[in-house]
């Protein structure tokens, strides 16, 4: 038993959809959540770049003392594949848990990928996909726009321009025959209902987020690290660009306001 937070990071704002998620199912736990806001995207920079930043997002969650660390960033946990093991507690990256869920869910055997270019580019989902079920089809298409549409509050499955922007990256997805997606990227669940509108009701859309909060509880089990603490635990948000940016868009991934529990670092 441990009652030292959980520590979980992205390059933004965008794995506030894994936090809520992970209040969810561990609902004691306290959370310790980066957003490296000054320096988001990571989704279009270099593997170097993106590997170097997730281990100064890392870092800093080691400061603070977490237990475990959770990269909920897409692009990080498909760029950045060796900070597993550089850290001395457990780390769990999206990939490998949403990849388990895709193969679980898809009963035609075609599993679409969406995420940013970094990731798509990475093939790391594919690749854990097939190491799993190398029968598997997998289709692979970057939406780096759906990060700017959420970032920009364009969030609505009735607004035109998110149907447009559904439309032109989803087609051939949708023409692909998938029955399985894989929402890679933080941002993506925010817009779930425009894009399960467009794809219709036969294809199940797989969170990161959740998936990977249903993994880190296990981890977490099966370590004997879940705090003994039966109250409701707390978040801290650390941002490292302005705290009024995050209060301006926090609430879109969380669904409420939590302005009064974040800070401000430099890294
Ligand atoms: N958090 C990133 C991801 O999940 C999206 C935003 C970015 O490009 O940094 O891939």
């Amino acid at each position: 038993m441990n009652d030292s937070a959980i520590g979980i990071f992205d390059s933004g704002l965008g794995g506030l959809t894994a936090v809520k998620e992970l209040v969810r199912v561990l609902p004691h736990e306290n959370i310790i959540y980066f957003g490296d806001t000054a320096r988001v995207p990571y989704g279009s920079r270099s593997k170097s770049t993106i590997i170097r930043y997730a281990r100064q997002d890392a870092d800093f969650l080691l400061s603070r003392g977490v237990k475990m660390i959770i990269a909920a960033c897409g692009t990080v946990s498909s760029v950045a594949t060796g900070l597993k093991d550089e850290l001395p507690v457990p780390f769990t990256g999206v990939v490998v848990p949403t990849a388990e869920a895709a193969v679980r869910s898809t009963k035609n055997g075609r599993i679409g990928v969406i995420g940013t270019s970094a990731t798509v580019n990475s093939g790391s989902y594919r690749q854990e996909i097939l190491l799993r079920d190398s029968k598997i089809r997998v289709f692979q298409q970057d939406c780096p726009l759906f990060v700017s549409l959420v970032e920009n509050g364009f969030i609505s499955e009735k607004d035109d321009i998110v149907k447009l922007v559904v439309q032109r990256y989803l087609e051939k997805l949708k023409a692909d025959g998938i029955d399985t997606l894989i929402l890679g990227c933080t941002h993506f669940p925010i817009i779930a209902r425009a894009i399960s509108d467009y794809l219709g009701d036969g294809v199940t859309l797989i969170n990161s987020g959740k998936e990977t909060a249903l993994y880190a509880a296990q981890l977490l089990k099966d370590r004997h690290l879940l705090t003994p603490c039966q109250s409701d635990g707390e978040c801290r948000y650390f941002v490292s660009d302005t705290v009024e940016e995050f209060r301006r868009t926090a609430e879109i991934f969380l669904g409420r306001d939590v302005s009064t529990d974040v800070s401000h670092i430099t890294l």
